[in-house]
C-alpha cells in the first residue's frame, strides 16, 4: 500500500436498504438517459479520502478495508449529494411585502419597475456590511446542506455596482473557504439595470459598458466566479443586449449561464445554445425553437419548480416536452428572497415529480448528475462511481421514491462534501 492510501482516512457507509447511484459516463443524461438512476441495493461505499474507492456489498468493503471507521445507513437511502446549481443565497433582508403584493394581482416584473423587487434586494445588501452578508448566509448554507445538498452555486446580482458586486463575490468566496459544503460562484452583474442608471440619460447602455469593461475583467482577473450570468427576460435584458454582455465575459475568460425564458419567451434558450452557455435556466416560456435549440446542445435545462410555484403563476416549465426533444435537464432551487425563498431541496423532487410530471428516477438524476454538468462538474460529484469526490447523503427511507413522496419531511441525516461530514 502507497504512503498516500496509508495516511488516507477511509470510512465505510454500510447498512443501506438502497442505495441510488446515478452511476454512469461524466456527462449530462439527455432525454430517455434521465430514466434510469442506477439504484442498487445490497450496496455500500467505501470513502478514501475525499474520493469514493469502491462500490461493493458490506462485506466485501470489509474486507477490502479492514479497520476502516464506518457509518451506519441504518436502512436508509445512500445516494450523491444534490447539487443545487442556481441559488442567490448572499442577500440581506426578506422581501415579506412583495409575496403579499403578488397575490392582489401585481406581476412580479411590475414590482421590479416600481423599484421594488431586486431593487430593494440592492438597497439592503448595499446597507449590510460584508460581515452580515456572511453570517447570514451561513445558516441558509446549512439549511440547504441538511437536506442533502453538497455542492451549491451562488450568484452575486443584488449589489448592482462594480463595487458591492466584487464585494459579493468576495463574501462567497469566503462562505467557499470556511464552509464544508462545496461552493461556485457565478457573477450575475447583468441582473438588473441599478436604478441609479436606470433613471439617467444614456444610463442602460453606461450599465452594460460597466459590466463589459469593469465587473466582469475584475471578476475574471481575481477568479472570483467561474460563471457570468445574465437575466435575459423582455422588459430586463433582451437576447441582443444578453449576447453582447456573455459574448465579452466568455472573452475575459468567465464560462457563460443564462435566466431565459422565465416569464416570457425572449428567445434565452436558442441564445444559451448558440452560445453553448453550460446552462439554461428557469425555461417556464420556451418556445419551441427554444427547445429544438438546446436538444441540438450540449447545454443543460435547468428547471426551478419552487419559482413558478412561489409567484404564482399556475404554469411550469415544460419538463415532458424537453426530456421528449432530448434535452439535458437539472433541477435547482433557484434560492433568492424574491421568488424562491426555499431551502428544502428534497421538495424539489415532490415538485419534479407532482409539478412537472418526471419520474422519481428523472427527478434524482436532474438533482445529482445534470446538476453537476450545469455547472461543469459533470466528472467530479453528482454519481456514487468510484473516482468521484466524496459527496454523499443518507436519507431516513428505504426507497427512492419516498423523498420525493414524502414532501415536506426533513429525511437527510448524514451530507459529506469532499469527504467530509456537512451535516451527520
Ligand atoms: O431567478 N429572475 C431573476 N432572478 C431571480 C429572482 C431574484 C430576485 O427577485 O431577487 C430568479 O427568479
Ligand atoms: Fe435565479
Amino acid at each position: 500500500m502507497s504512503i498516500g492510501a496509508a495516511a488516507a482516512a477511509t470510512t465505510l457507509f454500510v447498512n443501506a436498504a438502497q442505495t441510488v447511484t446515478c452511476e454512469g459516463p461524466p456527462l449530462a443524461r439527455r432525454g430517455s438517459g434521465m430514466a434510469d438512476a442506477g439504484v442498487r441495493t445490497g450496496v455500500g461505499v467505501a470513502v478514501v479520502g475525499d474520493r469514493i474507492a469502491m462500490l461493493a456489498p458490506d462485506d466485501t468493503l470489509r474486507q477490502r478495508f479492514p479497520g476502516a471507521a464506518e457509518v451506519d445507513c441504518d436502512r436508509g437511502l445512500l445516494a450523491p449529494g444534490f447539487v443545487d446549481s442556481h441559488t442567490h443565497a448572499v442577500f440581506a433582508d426578506a422581501r415579506f411585502a412583495e409575496h403579499e403584493l403578488r397575490a392582489t394581482g401585481v406581476p412580479y416584473l411590475e414590482i421590479a419597475r416600481r423599484g421594488g423587487g431586486i431593487h430593494a434586494s440592492v438597497r439592503s445588501l448595499r446597507a449590510a456590511s460584508d460581515e452580515t452578508l456572511h453570517a447570514l448566509a451561513v445558516p441558509r448554507l446549512a439549511r440547504l446542506v441538511a437536506g442533502g445538498v453538497t455542492t451549491v452555486e451562488i450568484k452575486s446580482g443584488s449589489g448592482l455596482s462594480v463595487e458591492h458586486e466584487l464585494r459579493t463575490l468576495r463574501v462567497i468566496q469566503r462562505l467557499a473557504e470556511t464552509q464544508a459544503v462545496r461552493i461556485v460562484a457565478t457573477c450575475l452583474g447583468a441582473h438588473e439595470v441599478p436604478l441609479e442608471y436606470r433613471n439617467a440619460p444614456d444610463g442602460r447602455a453606461a450599465w452594460l459598458a460597466a459590466l463589459e469593461e469593469e465587473l466582469h475583467p475584475a471578476v475574471a482577473r481575481e477568479r472570483l466566479a467561474q460563471f457570468a450570468d445574465v437575466f435575459c427576460e423582455p422588459g430586463v435584458f433582451s437576447a441582443a443586449e444578453s449576447r453582447r454582455i456573455l459574448e465579452g465575459a466568455r472573452a475575459v475568460g468567465l464560462d457563460l449561464k443564462l435566466h431565459a425564458d422565465e416569464l416570457h419567451d425572449g428567445g434565452g434558450a436558442e441564445l444559451a445554445a448558440a452560445l453553448g452557455a453550460v446552462s439554461a435556466d428557469h425555461l417556464a416560456a420556451i418556445s419551441d425553437a427554444g427547445i429544438a435549440a438546446l436538444a441540438a446542445s450540449d447545454t443543460v435545462a435547468t428547471l426551478l419548480p419552487a419559482t413558478m410555484l412561489f409567484l404564482g403563476t399556475g404554469r411550469q416549465a415544460p419538463a415532458r416536452r424537453l426530456i421528449e426533444a432530448g434535452v439535458a435537464v437539472a433541477l435547482a432551487s433557484d434560492f433568492n428572497p424574491g421568488t424562491a425563498p426555499l431551502t428544502s431541496f428534497p421538495l424539489l423532487l415532490t415538485l419534479a415529480v407532482s409539478e412537472l410530471r418526471m419520474s422519481a428516477s428523472e427527478a434524482w438524476v436532474a438533482a445529482t448528475v445534470n446538476g453537476a454538468a450545469a455547472l461543469g462538474l459533470a466528472g467530479v460529484t453528482g454519481q456514487l462511481a468510484p473516482g468521484f469526490s466524496a459527496d454523499l447523503a443518507v436519507h431516513a427511507v428505504d426507497d427512492y421514491r419516498a423523498l420525493p413522496y414524502w414532501f415536506g419531511e426533513r429525511l437527510c441525516r448524514v451530507a459529506w462534501s469532499r469527504g467530509r461530514a456537512c451535516i451527520g
